[in-house]
């Protein structure tokens, strides 16, 4: 089937077209390369041995995305990732991520609705909009709370958006995974998380502390109420979770889906604090971390981790690497980007 990926040079993206093509889909890109290089592209290919058809513009241009279903009008399904994901730029540039991550959002279905054709639209969404739940682990059914940030509030509105457009535009069929929290690289060393300055994310400080691209990890208050006082989050391994975008298309394709909107939890189901990552990260690396505690920060929730049961049960997928596995597979691929 030909599918289209937004974002397709972006972490979770790339590992995502590799999962389709090695299930024998042909993919098309479209990524503006603004958080992303073309490089990746190359590196997909070296994987797979099978180039992935790439268009770089912004999607925050409505005519280039009509002219750009005009041309490709057998696109069998779509998995859109393409969005400002950072945290803290959302807070201090609020209508740069509502106009980014909303207005492609709708230029996208506008262009998949008010067709003959079924559409089939996998959404990148994250736990982010549960905020701190009342209840752990996480299920799908937990209250959507008032998010901490504009970033987190466009994963809300954007599932809105889905959701009530699934409700009235006949053949349009949706999926919204949330995301915990992807770390990790794919075994080959070819792909991974590449973010831009300062890592803002646990797991790339870790490792560029450890190859000594930074002098010291903060650990982000240790007086939280967990068994050793730092934050519990969900981390699994950005293969599986581009697995499960495939397994997730996959059930819309065979129109396997119980409703034309749903929504799963994508996650381990076990929840680590920032201690453990540190002990792992030493097991796997077999060097010690350059580490202190400071205050907690801004807009964290103490706990994290995700019910797997709906996605296990239904989706028939289950993540498989450890924490261990994951971070050893991020440590390989710092050592060969800055190697
Ligand atoms: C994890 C834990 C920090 C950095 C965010 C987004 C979420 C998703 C994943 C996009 C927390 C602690 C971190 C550091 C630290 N992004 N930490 N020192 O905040 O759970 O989730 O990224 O979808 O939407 O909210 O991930 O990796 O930033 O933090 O102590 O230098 O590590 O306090 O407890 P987070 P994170």
């Amino acid at each position: 089937m030909k599918i289209l990926v937004t974002g397709g040079l972006g972490f979770i993206g790339s590992h995502t077209v590799v999962e389709l093509q090695n299930k024998g889909h042909e993919v098309v890109i479209i990524d503006n390369c603004s958080n992303s290089s073309a490089d990746v592209l190359d590196r997909i290919t070296k994987i797979t041995g099978k180039k992935p058809v790439f268009e770089q513009f912004d999607l925050r241009e409505k005519n280039k995305v009509q002219d750009f279903f005009n041309r490709h009008d057998d696109i069998n399904g779509v998995i859109h990732f393409a969005a400002s994901k950072a945290v803290g730029e959302s807070v201090e540039n609020p209508l740069l991520y509502y106009e980014n991550n909303l207005s492609t959002l709708v230029y996208i279905l506008q262009q998949l609705t008010g067709k003959s054709s079924t559409a089939n639209f996998i959404f990148s969404s994250s736990c982010t909009v549960y905020g701190q739940a009342d209840e752990l682990p996480i299920t799908e059914n937990a209250p959507v709370k008032e998010a901490e940030s504009p970033y987190g509030n466009t994963k809300q509105i954007g599932e809105e958006i889905i959701r009530d457009t699934c409700k009235v535009a006949s053949g349009l069929n949706a999926i919204s995974l949330r995301y915990f929290n992807p770390i990790g690289a794919h075994p080959s060393s070819e792909i991974g998380e590449l973010p831009i300055g300062v890592p803002q994310n646990l797991i790339p400080y870790i490792t560029q502390t450890a190859i000594g691209l930074r002098e010291q990890l903060s650990v982000f208050g240790d007086d939280y109420p967990t068994s050793d006082g730092t934050c519990i989050r969900d981390y699994i391994h950005v293969v599986d979770l581009a697995k499960a975008h495939v397994v997730a298309l996959q059930r819309l394709l065979e129109n396997k889906n119980a409703s034309n909107y749903e929504v799963f939890n994508v996650g381990t189901g076990t929840g680590s604090t920032v201690l453990e990552v540190i002990q792992s990260f030493e097991k796997v690396s077999n060097q010690k971390l350059n580490y202190k505690i400071v205050g907690r920060r801004e807009g964290d929730i103490t706990a994290a981790y995700a019910d797997t049961t709906k996605a296990n049960n239904e989706l028939g997928w289950k993540a498989k690497s450890s924490l261990d596995d994951s971070l050893g597979s991020a440590w390989k691929w710092e050592q060969k980007v800055r190697g």
